[in-house]
C-alpha cells in the first residue's frame, strides 16, 4: 500500500486518524518548566495527521513518518511509552500489531510542537483504531508520557497547546483559553534554517541554574511579571504594549543564552521592519522566531523582511480562533 493510501485508509474497519497542529509560545519558554505561565497560539496551518492500522496477526508497533523524503521511521522512544501507556488504559492485554504513520508540516527541531503534535496525532489514531474515546485529560496525559521521554523536563504547554483552538494561558499543567481576539493583528513566525534541541536547551539552562545562585529565580520571577503584564495588556486591547512584552523577554531569553545571532538578526529584522514586538520562539539554541503585526500590511512587510535577513521559511497566524479538530 502507498503512504497516501494509508493516510486515506480511514474506511478500513481496522484503522483509525488522528490530527494535531504546531503551537507557537508568545511567552514564557522556559520560565514555564519551573511554574511560570506562558502564553502559546496554535498553528493551525502546521498539521500533523496520523493513522494507525491494527495488524491482528502480529505483534510489534512500528511508527514511520512520510513527506517529501518517502517513508522514514519516527524516534520511537516517547511514542513506544506511548502506547504503554495507552495499553494500560484501555486494559488491552495479549499481543498488538499496529502500523502508525504520520505526515506532519511540523518542521522538526525548530520548537514548534513537532513532538508533541506527532505524538498527539498517533495516540488519536491509536485510539480510534481500537474504538476507544479517550477523553481532553487522557489525551494529555498521554502526549505528556511521550514528551517527557523525547525531552526529559516536558512543561506540559507543548502537550496541551498542539490540540488548543485558540490562544492560551498556560500555568504547572493547567490552561485557560485566552479570549483576546484582534480583526487586523497577526503573528509572523520565521524558521532561521538552523534546527535547535529543546532537550539541549533546557538540560544547558537547569545547569546554568545550578552553578549559579539566583538565576533561576530573577530569570522565572522577570518573565512571571512579563506575562501578568502581557496579559493585562491582551485585556485592555493595548497591543503596543503587548508586543513590547515580547521584545523584552527576547533580551531575557538572550542574557540566559539560549538565542543565537540567527535569531538575534531576524528580531531586529522584524522591530526595524515595524513589529510590534518579537522573540525568539520555543527551546531556542536555533529554531524560530515570532513577531507581531499590527496590521495585515505590517505582516507582509516583516515578512519580507525577514526573507531578506535569511529566513528560509515564514507563517502568518492571524489572532483569532481557529478551527476545531479531533
Ligand atoms: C518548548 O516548546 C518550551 C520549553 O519551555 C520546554 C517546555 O516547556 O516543555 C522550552
Amino acid at each position: 500500500m502507498q503512504p497516501t493510501d494509508l493516510l486515506a485508509a480511514k474506511a478500513a474497519p481496522n484503522a483509525g486518524t488522528g490530527r494535531a497542529h504546531g503551537k507557537a509560545i508568545l511567552l514564557g519558554e522556559h520560565a514555564v518548566v519551573y511554574g511560570a505561565p506562558a502564553l502559546v497560539i496554535p498553528i493551525p496551518q502546521l498539521t500533523a495527521t496520523a493513522t494507525a492500522t491494527r495488524r491482528p496477526d502480529a505483534d510489534g508497533i512500528t511508527f514511520a513518518m512520510t513527506g517529501s523524503a518517502g517513508v522514514t521511521p519516527l524516534a520511537t522512544d516517547g511514542l513506544q511509552h506511548l502506547v504503554a501507556e495507552f495499553r494500560r488504559l484501555a486494559g488491552l492485554s495479549g499481543p498488538l500489531g499496529l502500523d502508525v504513520l504520520v505526515r506532519s508540516a511540523i518542521p522538526q527541531g525548530r520548537g514548534l510542537g513537532s513532538s508533541a503534535a506527532c505524538a498527539r496525532a498517533a495516540v488519536l489514531a491509536i485510539a480510534d483504531a481500537y474504538g476507544h474515546r479517550l477523553d481532553a485529560g487522557e489525551v494529555y496525559d498521554l502526549v505528556q508520557s511521550s514528551e517527557r521521554v523525547a525531552h526529559g523536563r516536558a512543561s506540559g504547554i507543548d502537550a496541551v497547546a498542539t490540540g488548543a483552538t485558540s490562544a492560551l494561558v498556560f500555568r504547572s499543567g493547567v490552561a485557560h483559553e485566552l479570549p483576546s481576539e484582534h480583526p487586523d493583528a497577526a503573528f509572523v513566525i520565521a524558521d532561521s534554517g538552523v534546527g535547535g534541541s529543546t532537550k539541549e536547551a533546557v538540560e544547558l539552562l537547569a545547569g546554568r541554574f545550578e552553578r549559579v545562585a539566583g538565576t533561576r529565580e530573577k530569570f522565572v520571577t522577570a518573565v512571571t511579571e512579563l506575562t501578568t503584564a502581557a496579559l493585562r495588556d491582551l485585556a485592555a486591547d493595548e497591543w503596543d504594549g503587548f508586543g513590547g512584552r515580547l521584545t523584552a523577554n527576547h533580551r531575557l531569553l538572550q542574557e540566559i543564552g539560549v538565542s543565537t545571532e540567527q535569531i538575534d538578526a531576524l528580531v531586529e529584522a522584524a522591530l526595524k521592519a515595524g513589529g510590534l514586538g518579537a522573540k525568539i520562539t520555543g527551546g531556542g539554541l536555533g529554531g524560530c522566531m515570532i513577531a507581531l503585526a499590527g496590521t495585515a500590511t505590517g505582516a507582509a512587510a516583516i515578512r519580507r523582511a525577514l526573507h531578506e535577513t535569511g529566513a528560509v521559511r515564514t507563517w502568518v497566524v492571524p489572532m483569532r480562533r481557529s478551527a476545531r479538530h479531533g
